[in-house]
């Protein structure tokens, strides 16, 4: 597990705060299910999931619970509805770290922070196209231009049972040419065979039936729905028939925005779909789904590879050197912060040499200058730091006044 640390740390916050300003627009609200929840939460994602048999922390509380940290939030998000029973629909987004006991490598860590969106309540294929074109405007919104957005539907619970069937059928008539992973897949879940990235697999999944050839004709016209308001909205996507995703509960709608410069293991920025029967299966009333999770963590690795959304300079307005014993600095930066500048200082009566280091590295716009002179003689100068400018020396009482006209209004 890794620290944030500044400016990267700064960049994940910016990126949520993105993510919120386009999903509020789209009438979503926060909420923050905790990051522990019952063991029992997290089974009801299916034992065939690898996310959950395999990659979980679990273990038993203090009170002899068998707890384990979230993997993922959709599960919780379920959990959180069954418990509290709002009105449906249930628009809701979170944010935070989610923990998978995955082997570490770019773009894949055991703690790891995804945005998430889901709506509870409502079988309406608009809406499936509205949660994609959500996500779509976000990746928009921090100015990457190359995701893919792939679509698929695995139908309702009957379709996605046969499709199962014809795949078991076609794997096992194929068994010598899978690889040993993949044979151990197939006895705990052929669609996840789909899903193997190893060259020997490839030949036979490329053979392998179409979940779309197997979809009700109610599917089916919900699918078209979806790809019509898609076309609409001028969201362009690429048709999968393969895509399955690796948690288990999807029927129908399936997506992944997929990034265009990230390896193929790791090229997920996010992905979704509807479950419409979770909420049932954590006791629940029948209740359809639909939501996504975003990666941060890829998605700041996409920006970084097409050169978008850079860290936010993180520089303060003005930086108060005081050699006279500090309390200058602390009335001045307290008087700064009150009119709503930012202000930073330097402590343990530093030199003047030292404190002018730390003020060029702060990046401040200004500096206020406080030597034994200044105090004497009441005054104080100001520096500008950055863009040239001449240095001043101004009257202590009219030295917050003369800042906040220096400084012009907060950008
Ligand atoms: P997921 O595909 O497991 O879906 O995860 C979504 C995204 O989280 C991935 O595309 C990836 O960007 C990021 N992610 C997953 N694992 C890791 C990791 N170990 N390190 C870094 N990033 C990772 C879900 O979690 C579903 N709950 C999505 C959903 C919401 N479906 C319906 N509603």
């Amino acid at each position: 597990m890794r620290d944030l640390l500044p400016p990267e740390s700064a960049r994940h916050r910016r990126l949520v705060d993105v993510f919120a300003d386009v999903v509020e627009g789209a009438g979503f609200e926060l909420l923050v299910p905790p990051l522990l929840e019952d063991v029992g939460v997290f089974r009801r994602l299916g034992e065939a999931t690898e996310v959950v048999s395999k990659e979980m922390y679990q273990f038993t509380d203090l009170g002899g619970r068998d707890v384990a940290l979230r993997p993922e939030m959709t599960a919780g998000v379920c959990r959180a509805f069954v418990e509290h029973r709002p009105p449906t629909p249930w628009k809701t987004w979170c944010s935070g770290p989610n923990f998978r006991y995955e082997k570490p490598q770019r773009g894949r860590f055991r703690q790891f922070e995804q945005v998430d969106l889901e709506v509870l309540g409502v079988v309406d294929p608009y809406l499936d196209v509205e949660v994609i074109a959500v996500g779509w405007r976000f990746f928009e919104a921090l100015g990457l231009r190359q995701v893919e957005l792939r679509l698929n539907s695995l139908g309702d619970p009957a379709d996605r049972a046969r499709y199962v069937e014809a795949l078991r059928t076609h794997f096992e008539a194929n068994l010598d040419s899978l690889s040993t992973d993949s044979r151990d897949t197939l006895k705990r879940n052929p669609l996840r065979v789909l899903d193997s990235k190893r060259a020997t697999d490839q030949d036979v999944i490329a053979g392998s039936p179409l979940g779309t050839d197997f979809l009700s004709a109610e599917a089916t016209a919900h699918f078209a729905t979806v790809r019509a308001g898609l076309d609409a909205l001028g969201i362009p996507y690429t048709l999968d028939p393969r895509l399955v995703r690796g948690l288990d509960y999807y029927l129908r709608t399936t997506f992944e925005y997929a990034g265009g410069t990230l390896t193929s293991a790791q090229n997920a920025l996010g992905g979704g779909g509807r479950y419409d029967g979770l909420v049932e299966a954590l006791g629940g009333p029948p209740t359809p789904g639909i939501g996504f999770a975003i990666g941060v963590d890829r998605t700041l690795l996409a920006c970084d590879d097409e050169g978008v959304f850079p860290a936010p300079a993180s520089a303060v307005d003005v930086f108060v050197v005081d050699t006279t014993g500090g309390a200058e600095a602390l009335a001045i930066t307290e008087q700064l912060r009150r009119s709503g500048r930012s202000a930073d200082r330097a402590f343990d009566g530093r030199s003047m040499k030292a404190q002018m280091k730390a003020a060029d590295r702060s990046k401040a716009t200004l500096a206020v200058i406080i030597g034994d002179d200044e105090r004497a003689g009441g005054t104080a100068v100001v520096r500008p730091l950055r863009d040239g400018g001449e240095q001043r020396v101004v009257d202590r009482a009219e030295l917050v006044t003369h800042v906040l006209a220096e400084l012009g209004e907060p950008t």
